[in-house]
């Protein structure tokens, strides 16, 4: 049986630079950033950023923890363009065309893996099985941070924040496959993550954060 594939335009050049030119001025982002860059580790040396875009969040994080190496992966060529133009200068960064649709490449593991406004692009399944590919690739105390639009609890809640954001139902992003907070949380727990939570809310915009439990230096037990 033939499967269709599922709706997603980032692909498109036009479609990445509408975006570029509202990015700056979504509603409310950049408190969840800031939220997000509190949990980022005072220790964190390796980063992953999923969905990069032109690396918007990765370069805020690596402003406040300089001494770091990132990956970051997209596959919208026109994101890719400009993320590698971001980073260009810093050889710390290394840009992978990847599409999140298919399982992560062999990466060596991060202590952080971040994303904003990216995986609600994937279908629910392929995120669920990619929230467990994540941990996998986090070190023992590593941390998850997902900035992403989830779905509202009613069709008026959601009609509410397009408006808020300059939307309507009719002209909101086809790729958008939205899920609610609980269901996503509660998976994350169940991958195995632990002080799993929704720190930061703004109507469809969330910030999910899952920690992997630390290792115990003498006895090599997870705490
Ligand atoms: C709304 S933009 C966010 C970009 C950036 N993270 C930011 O916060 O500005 C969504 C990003 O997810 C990427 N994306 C969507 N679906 C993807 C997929 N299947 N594989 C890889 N990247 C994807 C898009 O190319 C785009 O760069």
């Amino acid at each position: 049986m033939a499967t269709t594939k599922p709706v997603n335009l980032w692909t498109s050049s036009d479609h990445v630079r509408d975006y570029l030119e509202r990015a700056e001025l979504i509603s409310h982002r950049h408190e969840g950033e800031a939220a997000l860059l509190e949990f980022i580790p005072p220790a964190t040396r390796r980063f992953l950023d999923l969905g990069t875009g032109d690396g918007r969040l990765l370069s805020l994080v690596r402003g406040k923890h300089a001494d770091t190496k990132a990956v970051a992966i997209d596959f919208s060529p026109t994101m890719l363009e400009a993320a590698r133009k971001r980073f260009a200068a810093e050889p710390s960064v290394t840009v992978i065309s990847h599409n999140l649709d298919e399982p992560l490449p062999a990466l060596e593991k991060f202590d952080a893996v971040i994303s904003s406004f990216a995986i609600h692009h994937l279908l629910h399944e392929r995120k669920r099985t990619l929230y467990a590919e994540i941990y996998s690739l986090l070190k023992p105390g590593g941390v998850f941070c997902n900035l992403d639009h989830v779905a509202s609890p009613s069709p008026q809640l959601h009609k509410e924040f397009l408006e808020r954001i300059g939307f309507t139902v009719e002209t909101e992003d086809p790729s958008n496959k939205l899920l609610d907070v609980e269901t996503q949380l509660g998976w994350l727990r169940e991958i195995g993550f632990v002080d799993v939570d929704c720190h930061w809310k703004w109507r469809e915009l969330a910030l999910l954060v899952g920690r992997t439990r630390i290792r115990d230096q003498e006895t090599g037990q997870f705490a």
